[in-house]
């Protein structure tokens, strides 16, 4: 069913913009460099996020994950930012699953250890919301973590992310398939 709504970045056209860097306050979104190499490897290496996001990475992974978000931006398929504070890359924060025909994506997330219960996450999902919603022209957007994961969905209630309900064992981790909690927030949730 074609959507109702006309996006400001019409299906298609998100290869004609430059991925812009997102201003949230003291930290900054901006694409990945070939030399966030270190960061991206210390977040793999971090047994949360190994679990949460169900994979390690070696330097020659790391490398090509970096590499790949270039392609899945023009692709339309996928846009990832490192989150920087005082020019020092402290987490992640991408949109998954983009469908700008529909007006949907979905929020990945993750702050290295050091820099944990500060805010960096809700605050860099906030920026990413509003500009997702005033420049992609999105209508709503995700976020999905397993009902083990209180901390994630304390980032999500607070981003104003409301708790939809819960998809009994979608997503399969190490220890076996866990529930996961599913958060929306639309454009006229204001
Ligand atoms: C989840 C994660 C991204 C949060 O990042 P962060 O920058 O520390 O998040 P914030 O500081 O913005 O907010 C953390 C919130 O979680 C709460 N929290 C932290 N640990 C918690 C726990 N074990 N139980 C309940 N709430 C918890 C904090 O109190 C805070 O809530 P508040 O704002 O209401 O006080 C980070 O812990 C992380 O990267 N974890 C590993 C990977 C992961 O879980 N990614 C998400 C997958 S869906």
């Amino acid at each position: 069913m074609p959507s109702l709504a006309t996006p400001a970045v019409p299906a298609g056209a998100l290869a004609d913009i430059a991925q812009p860097e997102i201003d949230a306050g003291e930290l900054r979104l901006r694409p990945w460099r070939a030399d966030d190499r270190e960061a991206v490897l210390a977040g793999y290496a971090d047994p949360d996020i190994q679990h949460w996001h169900c994979r390690s990475m070696n330097a020659l992974e790391a490398d090509a994950w970096i590499a790949a978000w270039s392609g899945r931006w023009k692709g339309e398929s996928g846009a990832g930012w490192a989150v920087e504070r005082d020019g020092v890359v402290v987490g992640q924060i991408s949109l998954r699953r983009i469908d700008l025909a529909e007006g949907l994506a979905e929020v990945s997330y993750w702050v290295l250890p050091a820099a944990r219960g500060a805010g960096v996450a809700g605050r860099a999902l906030g920026a990413l919301t509003r500009w997702s919603f005033g420049t992609l022209g999105l209508h709503r957007i995700e976020v999905a973590h397993s009902t083990a994961n209180p901390a994630s969905c304390a980032v999500a209630e607070r981003a104003g992310f409301v708790l939809e309900g819960t998809k009994r064992g979608e997503a399969k981790h190490a220890d076996g398939w866990h529930d996961m909690h599913l958060h929306a927030r639309l454009a006229s949730d204001g």
